[in-house]
Parts: structure tokens; C-alpha cells; sequence
């Protein structure tokens, strides 16, 4: 008898055709993301989930899986998986760190550069038709990258990979983690450690790099921003809930800070109408800091490597708690 898998979602031709070899395969066809109720009720008799990371995989949803070997995720993050019930239930948790490092920081480096040069801005401008003059000595003043203090929060493998972009752009990296890297790995990276409370007053650039945690659940709030300098930008591709997002607009509204870019949000999708839309000073993305082709590709082979892996009750190739 061929085990059950069942996937909130569908994932790559290539990755299904592997899946369907092996497995009884279930997709799920309806609303994005699946209703709690429907997971509930299909993940009672299946062996292996495939989920991403706006499903909730707390402990009532793990409660009720009877067979449940493991759960893998196309993802980085895992702050919407219970692993610590699972580790109990002694299900394997499969995620997928190091294949989207590359990616996740060009992203933010990207956000980065588009603040700093103002290209999105410039872009809504001409689209609007308020391209007016050609080439003005005050039009359209962006900042230099060079010489500027990027401060990195959570130095893993996203934050390091960061610190090489910048490196290259003649930036000074600080960065604040809960361990000290090595002084042989800071000097060669070209950063410095500080404590949280210099980082967010010195750097001119933030860039957030930790996971969603009780710890780091809007640590980015109306306290922090007025520590920042004026003229500081915030970007985060990690989770939108480690900022404060209505601190956040007050604090762009009023110019507490200069601005932000922002990959990650609160509720995602975010609506148009969100007072974050109504602002210049910010550059929004739909969550795609692991989104080029490439990486997704890889993201899918382990994410179905890890799935075979845990079906025949060994551990994933990343793998969480048990
Ligand atoms: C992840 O993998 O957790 C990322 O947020 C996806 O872009």
C-alpha cells in the first residue's frame, strides 16, 4: 500500500511526478490559504504534508494527524509549524535553509539599492506622468551606498551572505546577534559586532534578518524607531511581524525615519489599501525574497527529499526538533 502525502498546494511538475511515484498524492485545489478545517479533516490519514508558510500548522491540526510521519515545508521559515508539539508527536519537521540564502539577500540588497536611488519612486512618478523636467541638480537626489553603516540584525546565513553584497559596495557592516561570530569570520566578512541599542542608533540602513519569535515579535516598534536616525531606512525580508507595521507608518508618516522596504508584512497578501501603499517613501514586495527560478527549484527538491526522507522515518536533510 502506497503512503499518503497530501499538499496544501501544488509545487513543481518535476516534484509531483517524483511524489506521484512514490505516493498516494492529494493536492489541495481550493482557497489559498487552506481553510483550517479542511487541513484538519485531510491531514487526519495521511503520512507526509507539503506546506508553506502561510499555513498554520499549530498543535490542534498536528492533534489530529493519526499517522503523521512528517511535515515539510517550501520554506526557510518555520514560525507556522508547532515543531515543538511535533518533536513530542515525534514527527519529523522538514524545512529548507542554505538553497534561498543567495537569493533572500539580493533581495534585500536590492531593496536596499531601489531606497537609496529612489527607482521605484522614480518609476510611480513617470507612470503617473509627473516626469515634468529632464535632469534638474536637485531632481530626484538618491544617496550614496558607499560609506554608509548597514546594520545587520541576526547574522545567520541570509545576514552574512548580506554583509558580502555590502562589502563589495565599500559599506561598514555592523550587526547585532544573539552569538558573537569569530574574529577571524567578522574580519573576513568585514563586519563589526555591536549591542542592539548602538546598532539601531548608528546604522543608516537596517536590514532584519532574524526569525519570527516570542523574542523578536515586533521588535521594530515606535520605542526602536525613535532611536533610529532621521534619515535611516528599515528594510525586512524576514517576517512581517517582527515590525510594528502601524508604528511603522506613523514612523514613516511623520519622517521619524527616511524609509523602508519591505518584502515581508503582517497579513499577506497585503491589501492595496493598506496605509503602507499610501506612502513614497517605501518600496513594497510581494513576498518573493526567495522567489527567482533557480531557487525555487532547488526549494522544491528538498522540499520533496525531505518529505521521502521522513515517509521512511529518517531524518530530513534540514530538519527541525526530532
Ligand atoms: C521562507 O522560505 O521562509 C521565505 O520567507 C520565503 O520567501
Amino acid at each position: 500500500m502506497k503512503e499518503k502525502i497530501f499538499l496544501t498546494r501544488t509545487i513543481h511538475d518535476f516534484a509531483l511526478k517524483e511524489l506521484k511515484k512514490k505516493f498516494l498524492v492529494e493536492i489541495h485545489k481550493g482557497k489559498i490559504p487552506i481553510p483550517q478545517s479542511t487541513l484538519k479533516s485531510k491531514i487526519k490519514k495521511i503520512n507526509g504534508l507539503i506546506c508553506f508558510p502561510y499555513d498554520k500548522i499549530n498543535k490542534e491540526i498536528i492533534q489530529s494527524a493519526e499517522n503523521l510521519k512528517v511535515i515539510s515545508t517550501y520554506s526557510v521559515g518555520y514560525d507556522h509549524i508547532d515543531t515543538q508539539f511535533a518533536k513530542e508527536k515525534k514527527i519529523r519537521v522538514g524545512y529548507t535553509p542554505e538553497v534561498l540564502t543567495d537569493a533572500t539577500a539580493d533581495m534585500a540588497f536590492g531593496l536596499l539599492i531601489d531606497l537609496l536611488r529612489r527607482i521605484s519612486e522614480g518609476d510611480r512618478l513617470i507612470r503617473k506622468g509627473n516626469w515634468k523636467q529632464i535632469y534638474g541638480a536637485y531632481d530626484y537626489v538618491g544617496l550614496d551606498l558607499q560609506g554608509k553603516t548597514l546594520g545587520i540584525v541576526g547574522l545567520g546565513r541570509i545576514g552574512k551572505t548580506l554583509a558580502q553584497r555590502a562589502k563589495a559596495f565599500n559599506m561598514k557592516t555592523i550587526y547585532h546577534n544573539r552569538k558573537q561570530i569569530s574574529k577571524t569570520e567578522e574580519k573576513k566578512l568585514g563586519v563589526k559586532y555591536t549591542t542592539f541599542d548602538k546598532l539601531i542608533s548608528q546604522s543608516d540602513i537596517i536590514s532584519i534578518h532574524v526569525p519570527h519569535t516570542e523574542e523578536t515579535n515586533q521588535m521594530f516598534n515606535m520605542k526602536n524607531f525613535k532611536k533610529m536616525k532621521n534619515t535611516a531606512f528599515l528594510i525586512n525580508t524576514s517576517r512581517g511581524k517582527v515590525v510594528n507595521e502601524k508604528d511603522l507608518v506613523t514612523a514613516l508618516k511623520q519622517k521619524i525615519i527616511a524609509g523602508a522596504g519591505l518584502d515581508v508584512f503582517q497579513i499577506e497578501p497585503m491589501n492595496k489599501n493598506h496605509p503602507l501603499t499610501k506612502l513614497e517613501n517605501i518600496v513594497l514586495a510581494p513576498h518573493i525574497g526567495s522567489s527567482t527560478k533557480e531557487t525555487r527549484n532547488k526549494m522544491a527538491e528538498i522540499t520533496i527529499k525531505n518529505l521521502i526522507l521522513g515517509i521512511k522515518g529518517k531524518k530530513p536533510i534540514y530538519s527541525i526538533g526530532y
